[in-house]
């Protein structure tokens, strides 16, 4: 910061911030498990001197396949800041909403990690990860046997399944919904397995029936991983599996996906932020002693590298939502984007948190 930016900063850390900031995360603070962007040092800057909480800041992620308080974790870890599990939205976030409607009813989580965990976190009752729901019905996937997987793989799908769940009747029991989590592994056994559910109406290799429910956590046809150029995402296995499925079924496939750019996404975004605020600004107040109001904030910024997912939606949502693109990930162009541009398109992260603190203070 210039001296006299980081005067008036000082001037007022005791004050409520009026804006907030929400990260992408991947593509903008990590490629795979590796921060860039100066994102580290950036994020630092959002933290007073003895580690708490300055400038209400949230991750807003279309990834996901663990529970939030874990992902916080393993963030603070990797960005040496402290991340609470308030501060991690993720694609399947919104999942947790739909409690209610499932009561004890059996539910099938897909995806990388630990997608049955996710769920139960959540508060569902009765949730078998798609390996273990598979392990239950012998030949359910003919290609099993070719598959020379790590050795997680195969102590799962290779232990007795009655012993994973001995209260689950799971071949009587009849699928009531299936939620893809994240990224599924094994796409062509996924696309099986989710076919027999959805077109047997829950029971697979019995009658046909009604297909039930089935969620995406996010439809991000591609998104920036470790590899030069962008990974197949949630939006391609969609496309895999729609394609698939209606083909070998008489009726479309009936789906909802959750995550960004869904403008329901950023209004739950701003409530969390202007809740952090809350919290900031209590605790300024103890530190004053004095009575301050409560107002939303202002300006929410949003951090992205993917124009049609992040700036779209940041632009759907409208007020108090400002757009940043960087071109650490999927944008890489020289201007900026011809159909989603942005309010700024900045370098990298940490750029774009300078222009942030020098328009604020
Ligand atoms: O699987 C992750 C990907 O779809 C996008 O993650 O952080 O760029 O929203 P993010
Ligand atoms: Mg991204």
């Amino acid at each position: 910061l210039r001296p006299s930016t980081a005067r008036r900063y000082s001037q007022q850390k005791l004050e409520r911030p009026t804006f907030g900031i929400a990260f992408d995360i991947d593509g903008v603070i990590l490629r795979g498990h590796t921060p860039i962007g100066g994102s580290p040092q950036a994020l630092k800057r959002l933290y007073f001197e003895d580690g708490t909480l300055k400038i209400p800041f949230l991750f807003l992620t279309n990834g996901g396949g663990i529970p939030e308080s874990k992902r916080a974790s393993e963030l603070s870890k990797l960005l040496g800041v402290h991340i609470s599990a308030l501060q991690v939205v993720q694609g399947h976030s919104p999942f947790r909403e739909l409690v209610n409607r499932y009561k004890n009813e059996l539910i099938i989580a897909v995806g990388k990690g630990e997608p049955a965990a996710v769920m139960s976190d959540y508060g569902f009752k009765k949730v078998l990860s798609i390996d273990e729901y598979a392990s239950y019905f012998s030949d359910i996937d003919p290609l099993s046997q070719y598959k020379i997987w790590g050795p997680k793989h195969r102590l799962d799908t290779s232990s007795n399944p009655t012993e994973l769940h001995p209260e689950y009747d799971v071949l009587k029991d009849r699928v009531r919904g299936a939620f893809v989590v994240s990224d599924s592994v094994d796409w062509g056994r996924d696309i099986q397995v989710l076919c027999d559910i959805l077109r047997s109406g829950g029971l697979p290799g019995k009658e046909n029936g009604d297909q039930p429910p089935l969620y995406f956590a996010s439809d991000d046809l591609e998104y920036q991983a470790a590899f030069p150029s962008e990974r197949l995402g949630m939006g391609a296995f969609r496309i895999a599996l729609e394609c698939v499925f209606n083909r070998v079924h008489g009726n479309p496939l009936k789906y909802t996906s959750f995550g960004k750019p869904n403008p329901s996404v950023f209004k739950n975004a701003e409530a969390i932020m202007n809740q952090l605020q809350s919290s900031i600004s209590r605790n300024s107040r103890i530190m004053n002693g004095g009575i301050k109001e409560q107002y939303p904030l202002k300006t929410i910024y949003m951090i992205g590298d993917n124009p049609s997912v992040d700036i779209n939606g940041a632009r759907k949502a409208g007020h108090p939502w400002f757009s940043i693109l960087t071109r650490t990930g999927v944008f890489r162009g020289k201007e900026n984007h011809a159909q989603f541009p942005a309010d700024l398109v900045v370098d990298t992260v940490e750029d774009g948190i300078d222009y942030i603190l020098q328009k604020e203070y």
